[in-house]
This record gives structure tokens, sequence and C-alpha cells, in this order.
């Protein structure tokens, strides 16, 4: 329903939104002491936090205070949403409900107020929640379903980008290959916009190849439709089927030595050697496929190439990650890294 507002002719209008999300984090980061370390994942949050939260909801959240608490809000409530189990009514902490709904209020009243500030203050019809508006039948509604995307667009955007930047950090020499494009492509200062982004080929298959070793967007979930066979198995109509999105992108008959970052799995002729559905990592079946796949790759495109112009990055120690799948993939330790200004 919401799809116009992701739509081929509106997708340009995010980059200059992102652009100023991406130079927040590295005219912060070139303040700093050289020997300071960069937290990847806390810092991409951050990146991804503010970008959705502007590109959805506007001016409004261009206050680094409002994405700040909002941000403080979402951990709390992650964290007590964790002591709860599937019957809050066997909740050891019993007040881990209510300190998780005071959060969620929050967050709630976050939103309300960008929508507010957004009908008295700003121009129609250029933001995602333009749409939810028109066709949202309440200010209820209009609510659940921006909490909603803004959850679907930056979990997984900013994990992935964080487990990217770390493998690049770990390959010197594909982060080499990476920016020796961004420098032919967009030489010293053009910024990342529809017009240079598909020759940014080999940035593409640095995010897909992010997004396949960290598996993310693990699964997708139907009940089924009609009554079929599949491999030998009867699935009748109205079975909950899930679609192990997840477990295809690290099948080692498809991906020889799954574990191992490869862009160029990615490049043209590989990719065409596969079979299409061997990576699907935002579904495939019918209109629930998610909305925000081309802005995933605009997101990151724009991230990656103004850190990368700036700064190489190198890792802190010998660091490993170990890689947790919950809602979102995740790595279950902070990443730690030197940004050495080029
Ligand atoms: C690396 C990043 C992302 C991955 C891997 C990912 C993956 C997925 C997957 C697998 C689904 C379920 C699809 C299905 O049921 O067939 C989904 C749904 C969804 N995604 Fe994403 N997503 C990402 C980023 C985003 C972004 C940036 C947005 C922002 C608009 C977004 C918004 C949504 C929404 C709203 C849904 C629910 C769609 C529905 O049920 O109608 N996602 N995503």
């Amino acid at each position: 329903m919401y799809d116009r507002a992701f739509a081929h002719n509106r997708l340009g209008s995010y980059f200059k939104t992102f652009q100023k999300s991406a130079d927040v984090i590295v005219q912060q980061w070139s303040a700093r002491g050289k020997d300071e370390l960069f937290p990847i994942c806390e810092e991409t949050f951050k990146f991804v936090l503010r970008s959705s939260m502007c590109s959805m909801l506007g001016e409004y959240c261009e206050n680094d205070e409002v994405v700040y608490n909002f941000r403080k809000a979402y951990l709390k409530a992650n964290e007590e949403l964790s002591k709860i189990p599937g019957d809050p009514a066997h909740c050891e902490d019993p007040k881990a409900m209510e300190r998780f709904q005071e959060a969620l209020t929050f967050m709630r009243k976050t939103v309300k107020c960008a929508l507010e500030y957004h009908r008295t203050t700003t121009s129609h019809g250029n933001l995602a929640v333009d749409e939810i508006v028109e066709y949202a039948s309440d200010e209820e509604t209009v609510i659940c379903d921006c909490i909603t995307y803004l959850f679907a667009s930056f979990h997984n955007t900013g994990k992935m980008l964080s487990i990217c930047l770390f493998y690049l950090a770990k390959h010197e020499d594909i982060q080499d290959k990476l920016y020796t494009e961004i420098l032919k492509v967009l030489g010293n200062s053009q910024l990342v916009d529809e017009s240079n982004l598909r020759s940014l080929k080999y940035m593409r298959q640095v995010i897909d190849e992010s997004i396949r070793c960290g598996a993310f967007g693990a699964f997708a979930a139907r009940y089924q439709d009609v009554d079929i066979t599949l491999g030998g198995y009867k699935i009748l109509k109205n079975t909950p089927v899930v679609q192990a999105l997840g477990i295809v992108m690290r099948d080692e008959k498809i991906w020889p030595m799954p574990m191992k970052f490869d862009p160029d799995r990615f490049n043209e002729e590989n990719t065409k050697a596969r079979s299409p559905f061997a990576f699907k990592p935002f579904g495939f079946s019918g209109k629930r496929a998610c909305p925000g796949t081309k802005l995933v790759y605009r997101e990151s495109s724009v991230l990656l190439a103004t850190i990368l112009r700036r700064f190489k990055i190198e890792l802190h120690g010998d660091q490993q990650i170990e890689i947790e799948h919950g809602l979102a993939t995740h790595s279950t330790e902070e990443i730690w890294a030197k940004l050495v200004k080029r």
C-alpha cells in the first residue's frame, strides 16, 4: 500500500537525507584524536537511526536531541523486552512490562510530535509518512505504521552495515578495491546519487556479500494458499510455511566456504551461474516482500563512500565476531576500529 513512498521516482530524494547523516558521523570523527577507537556498531546504529527518522518523519528529527532520546527509549524497550517471556505472567521482573510500555509510549510521543511538526511546518508529499497519512484510517494506525516502518528500516540496515565495516576493516585488499572504485566513479567530491549509483558495481557486491555473510533477512513466513507437493512433501492449504532465506544464503552447495567474505561471488559471471533464488534476502513472494530493498543500497552506499573517502578503517587488534541471529542478526560484542585519515 505504501510502496509509492519508495517508488523509483521518489528514491532520488532520499540521498540528501542520507548524506547529511553520513556527514555528521564523518565530521564528528574527523575532530577526534587519532588513537580514539571507533565503535562500529554504535556509530552505524546512530547513522541509520538518524537517516531513517529523517527520511520517514522529516525535519523534526534533524535535531540531535530528538534522535538521541528516541534511541535511548528504543534501547530501553529492547532491554526490557528481553526479560519478558512469551507469557508475561511468568516474567521474573514484574516491573519489566511497565518499563517496556513507558519506553514505547515515549517513542510513540516522538512520532506524534514529528507528525504534528510536519503537518504544520513543512511541505507535504515528500516523505514516506505522507503516504501513510493518506492511506491510514486513523491516527493510531498512522503511529503504529510509522513505528513499524522505522524499526524495519534501521534494524537490519544498521546491523548489516556494522558487519560490512568489520569485513572491510579485516580485508584490506577488499577495502582498497572499493576505495579505488569510489575514487574512479565519484572522484574526490562528487556525492552518491541516482545517476552514479549503478556505476558503483563493486559497492553493490560488497553490500550483497555483507547481507549474505550475516544472513540478514533470515526468514519470511506465509500461510500456504493452495495444496502443493514440494520435494516429495505434501503441503496443504493454510499450512504456515517459513521461507528459510538465511539457510539458503549459507548453503555450501551454492556458496563454497560460506563464511568466507568474498564480494566476487556477486560479480556478473558468478551471479549468472546461480539460481536467482539462491539470494533473496528481501523475500520473494508476493506483495509483502520488503519495500525498503532499494533504499538499503542507496543508504549503505552513501555511508560507505563518505567514510572510505575520508578514512581507512583498521580493526583494533585481532577481533573476531560472533554473529547471533535474532529479530535481526547482530554481532554479540561491539566491534572496535581505528579510523586512519587519508
Ligand atoms: C539489510 C536490510 C534489510 C533486510 C535484509 C530486510 C529484509 C526483509 C524481509 C526478509 C522481509 C520479509 C519479506 C517477506 O515477508 O516476504 C522484510 C519486510 C519488511 N521490510 Fe525489510 N529489510 C531490510 C531493510 C528495510 C528497510 C530500509 C525498510 C524501510 C522501508 C524495510 C521495511 C520493511 C517493511 C515495512 C517490511 C514488512 C512488509 C510487509 O509485511 O508488508 N526493510 N524485510
